[in-house]
């Protein structure tokens, strides 16, 4: 089943009113105060769509958010089951400082086919579209690597990786060096450094790493409709997400996800900026204007653009 184009502009303007309401605390060094602005807008934006829409991806359990929780169910319940991953805020830093790279985001899919991915930590790998069996989270960095490098018949020297500056990855981002590739280092914010690898415009071949579960199938929803490869492994080091993870059926903690097990069927992403980044320009507000970008995928229709929007604010 296809999921109706109209949809897209329903989510647009959810993600496109998230952001604004985000924009308002941009540089007030409150990263929570902007998520709360966010959160409580998506919420009574994804309140007034036809749909009924089971949060999958929110931001926690009910105990520790009260909007926006995961199971939360929401929309008129008149219309199509959907599953929703949301984050209203996608690097909270960087709206809290003033600085690029803060995105206001979700993703749609039909019930049940969006991974309901636990709240802990995934290891990723991305790249734009390759052969089947080429890039692999198993694989050594250095055959990765060398297999693009084949593949996209590019120097080594000249191959970019993105990865998040964490010293958790020492030790990959020592053998990128010592192979001589390109380090794109990213202090938050890898849903974008995941969909880097999208377009070359962002001259990004791979990107890889540990960040966020939720961000993982949110990244992969977008670079599903690119024909993107991506895979993810979850993260379970302590007994509370094994723990966790169990009571949410996953059985096997070191399975490799594909992309095409963490999100099924046809999607609809919508990210827009709320600062400025490379992808999408942040809110700017001219008088009673706001002006927007938000990147919008569509799976079934192939439909991929960058929406510039200019609304009467309270529209
Ligand atoms: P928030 O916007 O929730 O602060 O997340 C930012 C982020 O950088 C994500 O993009 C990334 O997946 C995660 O944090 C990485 O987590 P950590 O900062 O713990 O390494």
């Amino acid at each position: 089943m296809t999921i109706d184009k109209k949809f897209i502009d329903h989510f647009t303007n959810v993600s496109l009113k998230a952001a604004l309401a985000a924009s308002y605390l941009i540089g007030k060094k409150d990263k929570h105060a902007a998520d709360q602005a966010a959160v409580n807008s998506m919420r009574s934006e994804l309140n007034k769509i036809n749909m009924t829409g089971e949060v999958v991806i929110g931001e926690g359990s009910l105990d520790e958010a009260p909007m926006l929780y995961t199971g939360e169910i929401l929309g008129t319940k008149i219309g199509p089951n959907f599953d929703i991953a949301v984050d209203p805020v996608e690097g909270t830093n960087f709206v809290a400082n003033n600085l690029p790279g803060g995105i206001a985001v979700l993703a749609i899919a039909e019930k049940n086919n969006l991974f309901n991915a636990p709240e802990t930590y995934m290891n990723k790998i991305a790249t734009g579209k390759i052969d089947k069996g080429l890039i692999d989270l198993d694989f050594t960095i250095e055959k990765n690597i060398k297999n693009l490098s084949d593949f996209k018949n590019k120097d080594i020297s000249t191959i970019t990786a993105c990865i998040l500056d964490r010293p958790r990855h020492k030790k990959i981002i020592n053998e990128l060096k010592n192979l001589n590739v390109k380090i794109k280092l990213i202090t938050d914010g890898d849903v974008l450094g995941a969909l880097y690898v999208s377009d070359p415009k962002y001259d990004v071949d791979i990107f890889l790493g540990i960040g966020g579960g939720p961000e993982g199938v949110l990244a992969a929803s977008a670079l599903d409709s690119y024909d993107c490869h991506f895979q993810g492994r979850f993260i379970f080091d302590n007994d509370q997400d094994i723990e966790e993870a169990t009571k949410m059926g996953i059985n096997d903690l070191n399975k490799k996800y594909d992309l095409n097990e963490i999100v099924k069927g046809d999607s609809i992403f919508c990210a827009t900026g709320i600062t400025d980044s490379e992808v999408l320009k942040g809110i700017t507000i001219n008088n009673n204007e706001c002006i927007s970008e938000t990147l919008v995928t569509h799976k079934d229709s192939n439909y991929k653009e960058i929406i510039k929007k200019v609304n009467l604010i309270n529209e």
